[in-house]
């Protein structure tokens, strides 16, 4: 199978009060399984079955709208699950917050920045901070898109489809980003994924 669901790495009740049990029970065990099922039924028989997903992803893009969908969706949601952890936000590392202040200007910048692209993100999609050329910026996506299709790598993102927050969160979408910014973001992670971009 090229495409495989991964279980969370902490218990559903691990992010609560700020993401509820509710939430990720419906979140990763069904719409992103959903993904992984949809997206290897139809890379079956495709050029890219049994690729490494990024190359599903970047192979895909504009070639095949549902196959890079499902795994692009696949893909963020994976690392969506990893950018969070319990007790998370607070004090940003010192290699992140340096790489911050270069690429965007401060780290209140940065955060406040990444908060404004999934509030202004139409729609179902995406906010990023992602590494390209050796600096930080933020970007919003639509939909699947992620910044892999752009070149970029990602070193954190926000989930901002109505499904990450409407049964915690109502319609309150800025809240939720606000309270993912500040309590759960897995800085350790984004740490390693940006000492991963920068090689
Ligand atoms: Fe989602």
């Amino acid at each position: 199978m090229s495409l495989v669901l991964d279980p969370l790495p902490y218990a559903y009740d691990a992010l609560q009060p700020y993401m509820s049990a509710e939430t990720l029970e419906f979140h990763h065990d069904k719409h992103h399984a959903a993904y992984v099922t949809n997206g290897n039924n139809l890379l079956k028989g495709t050029e890219w079955e049994g690729l490494p997903i990024e190359q599903i992803i970047t192979g895909s893009h504009g070639k095949n709208a549902p196959v890079f969908n499902n795994a692009a969706q696949v893909w963020n949601h994976a690392e969506f699950w990893k950018y969070l952890k319990p007790n998370g936000g607070g004090k940003v590392p010192g290699k992140v917050e340096k790489a911050l202040i270069e690429g965007i200007g401060s780290v209140e910048k940065a955060l406040e920045d990444l908060a404004q692209a999934g509030v202004t993100q139409f729609g179902s999609g995406w906010a990023w901070l992602a590494v390209k050329d050796g600096k930080v910026a933020v970007s919003k996506t639509p939909n699947a898109e992620n910044p892999l299709i752009h070149g970029a790598t990602p070193i954190l993102t926000i989930d901002v489809w109505e499904h990450a927050y409407y049964i915690d969160y109502r319609n309150r979408r800025p809240d939720f980003i606000k309270t993912v910014i500040g309590n759960l973001v897995n800085w350790e992670y984004v740490e390693a994924q940006l000492e991963k971009a920068l090689g």
